[in-house]
C-alpha cells in the first residue's frame, strides 16, 4: 500500500520522502489546499480512484508565513483549519490513518513549565489561531490518527532559521537576535522518522486521533542560544523581542513536553544540539561534494 504526504517541498515533506522513498506526495499543484471542502474531497478522490486508496495520509502542507497570516487570516484559515477539517473528514468516511501536523504556537508562551497537550491552548497570533482551528476540526471529523504539535522546525536546506543565519553571517551582517522567547529546535528529518512510526503503529493499530507534541529533547534554549549553537565562532547580540518587533507576535515560552509521545511510541527525538550537529556536518557534506 502506498502512502500519501500532502506536501512536496516543504521542509518536513521533503524528510519524509527521504525517509521513506516509496510515498506518494502531493503537491500544491496536485492538491491544492486553499480550496473549498468539496472540491479538495473530489480532489482526493480522483487521486485514490488513480493512485489507490492509501492506509494513511500525513499532512505536511500549511500556511506557514507566521507574519503574512496577520494580514492573510482567511487565506492562512482556509489552508490551516478548512483544508484539515476537510482531509479528516474524507479519511474518517473510509477509515485512513491521518497524521497532522501542528504547532507550539497555539500556546500564549506565559507557561514556565513545558506544555501539555491537554494545556489550555490560547494562540497570540492569527497563524497559530489558524492551526488551532485546525486541529478543532480534525478533531471533530472523529477520525482516526494523531496530530503531532511540533516546534522551531529546520533542516540544512531551509528556507529556515538556521539557513537565515548562516547566510546573515557570510553576508557579513551584525547579528542581533532575540533571547526572549524559549522553546526547542526540532530537526524536520527527526520529526519525519516520529511521524513514521506513529503513521506505522496506527495503520496496525487504529486508534482515535489524539495530539502529542514531538519537538527534539535537550534543555530549552532561546534564538539567540540557538544562533549560537549554529554558529559558535560568530559574534550575536541577544536582544529583546521589543527591540526586534514583527508583524505578529510570538509566544515567549513554548516548550513542549513529549513525555506522552515517548510513553505511547517508544520513540524520544535526540536531543537538539545532537540534531544540530548532524545538520551542520549534513551542510558541510554537501558544499564539499
Ligand atoms: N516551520 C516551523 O518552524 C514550524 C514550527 C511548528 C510547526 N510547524 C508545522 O509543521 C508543518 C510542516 O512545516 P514545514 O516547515 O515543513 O513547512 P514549509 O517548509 O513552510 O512548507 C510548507 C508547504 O506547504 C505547502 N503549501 C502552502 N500553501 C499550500 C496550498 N495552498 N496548497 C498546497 N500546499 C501548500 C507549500 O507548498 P509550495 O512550495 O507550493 O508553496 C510547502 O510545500 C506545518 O504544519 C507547520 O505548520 C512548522
Amino acid at each position: 500500500m502506498r502512502n500519501w504526504v500532502i506536501g512536496e517541498t516543504g521542509q518536513l515533506a521533503r524528510a519524509l520522502s527521504a525517509a521513506r522513498p516509496g510515498l506518494l506526495t502531493l503537491s500544491r499543484a496536485r492538491l491544492d489546499l486553499s480550496q473549498a471542502p468539496e472540491i479538495i474531497a473530489q480532489r482526493l478522490d480522483d487521486l485514490a480512484g488513480r493512485h489507490s486508496r492509501p492506509d494513511a495520509i500525513i499532512l505536511a502542507a500549511a500556511y506557514t508565513d507566521v507574519d503574512g497570516a496577520q494580514s492573510s487570516p482567511d487565506l492562512a484559515n482556509a489552508i490551516n483549519a478548512r483544508a484539515p477539517g476537510a482531509i479528516a473528514t474524507w479519511c474518517a468516511a473510509r477509515d485512513i490513518i491521518l497524521i497532522h501536523i501542528s504547532t507550539d504556537y497555539v500556546f500564549d508562551g506565559k507557561a514556565s513549565a513545558p506544555c501539555r497537550a491537554d494545556d489550555p491552548p490560547a494562540p497570540v497570533n492569527q497563524y497559530g489561531q489558524s492551526k488551532l482551528d485546525g486541529e478543532r476540526a480534525v478533531m471533530a471529523s472523529k477520525c482516526r490518527g494523531a496530530i503531532l504539535r511540533t516546534a522551531w522546525l529546520y533542516d540544512a536546506a531551509g528556507p529556515n532559521f538556521l539557513t537565515a543565519m548562516i547566510a546573515q553571517d557570510a553576508a557579513g551582517n551584525p547579528l542581533r537576535v532575540v533571547n526572549d522567547q524559549i522553546g526547542r529546535p526540532t530537526y524536520a528529518g527527526d520529526l519525519a522518522d516520529a511521524a513514521l512510526t506513529a503513521m506505522d503503529a496506527l495503520i496496525d493499530a487504529p486508534k482515535p486521533c489524539k495530539i502529542y507534541h514531538v519537538t527534539n529533547s535537550g534543555a530549552p534554549v532561546s534564538w539567540a542560544g540557538f544562533a549560537a549553537a549554529i554558529l559558535p565562532t560568530a559574534r550575536i547580540t541577544g536582544v529583546a523581542s521589543s527591540d526586534r518587533p514583527r508583524t505578529a507576535p510570538r509566544p515567549a515560552y513554548s516548550v513542549l513536553d513529549i513525555s506522552d509521545f515517548e510513553r505511547d511510541f517508544g520513540v524520544t527525538l535526540r536531543g537538539w544540539k545532537d540534531a544540530l550537529d548532524f545538520v551542520l556536518k549534513q551542510r558541510r557534506a554537501q558544499h564539499e561534494t
